[in-house]
């Protein structure tokens, strides 16, 4: 595996790799399972696996503390040996980010809903860094959790509105025999807490059942949730089409139902695709 500390030394390599397919899983590090599965599909797609690890700043709030994410970086680089990454790309903050910026804006109505609201600007930051890493890596591919639906929809439509030549390659998300959805921050979680988050993925499962049952109301099926999640500190409960707009019925093959909760200091999210 080589791994690249600077921009212009990953992009003269990835340079000399013509006519090979190359995948491309970007991350924030803290590698856990949901990575590893993005890497492993990565893996069977694509000829050469590039990995990127980088705490961008510009997605954090002034009120977030991103001092406090955690970073692993010798066992992340362990993972990606043993995931035979072949790319590793670990830049540092002035190699992404230049003293005068051009900034981009993700479209208002899908970026400062759900995760948005208590974050507002931080799919501003998101894009911001995805795509200056898409020019960097110039991937066919990039490999994007479900988990992170919105981040996943408004990615999907930068790829469109700005004529890029990557496919977006959504990918199931990873949970725990629980059925807690894998995440980072799931390290910060008390076994209490873990009792308690395993509430979230219970509410959606119940949700998808009432569905089954032939429940189409959303207004209905998302007290039915919270209802679920009542020892909680819920965020949110929304029911969107696959667009990231607001449905009163559930639409069969598109539909996403979404929480968002804090369990303790925690802020978790998951969600389910019908
Ligand atoms: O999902 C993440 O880990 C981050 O938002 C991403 C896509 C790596 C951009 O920093």
């Amino acid at each position: 595996m080589k791994i690249f500390y600077n921009t212009k030394d990953i992009q003269t390599y990835l340079a000399t790799q013509n006519s090979q397919s190359i995948g491309f899983v970007p991350t924030m590090g803290a590698l856990h399972e949901g990575h590893i599965s993005l890497i492993a599909t990565a893996r069977q797609k694509c000829h050469i696996v590039v990995v990127s690890i980088f705490i961008n700043p510009t997605q954090f709030l002034a009120s977030e503390d991103i001092e406090k994410y955690p970073s692993k970086l010798l066992a992340d680089e362990k993972i990606c040996r043993l995931a035979k990454v072949d790319v590793l790309f670990v830049p540092t903050v002035s190699q992404i980010y230049h003293k005068l910026e051009t900034k981009l804006l993700a479209p208002s109505s899908k970026a400062y809903i759900l995760e948005g609201i208590d974050r507002p600007g931080h799919f501003d930051g998101v894009l911001q860094v995805v795509l200056k890493l898409f020019h960097i890596v110039r991937p066919d591919f990039a490999f994007f959790g479900k988990k992170d639906a919105q981040q996943l929809y408004l990615v999907q439509n930068m790829v469109e509105t700005y004529f890029l030549d990557i496919t977006i390659v959504p990918c199931e998300t990873v949970r725990e025999t629980t059925g807690l959805a894998k995440s980072s921050r799931n390290s910060y979680l008390s076994s209490d807490d873990r009792t308690k988050a395993d509430q979230i993925s219970k509410s959606l499962k119940t949700a998808v059942k009432k569905v089954q049952a032939g429940e189409h109301s959303t207004e209905l099926l998302k007290s039915i949730i919270k209802e679920k999640l009542a020892n909680l500190s819920i965020c949110y409960v929304e029911i969107v089409d696959k667009q990231f707009d607001s449905i009163d019925t559930i639409k069969p093959n598109d539909t996403i139902i979404l929480v968002a909760v804090h369990v303790g200091k925690t802020r978790l999210i998951d969600n389910i695709w019908l």
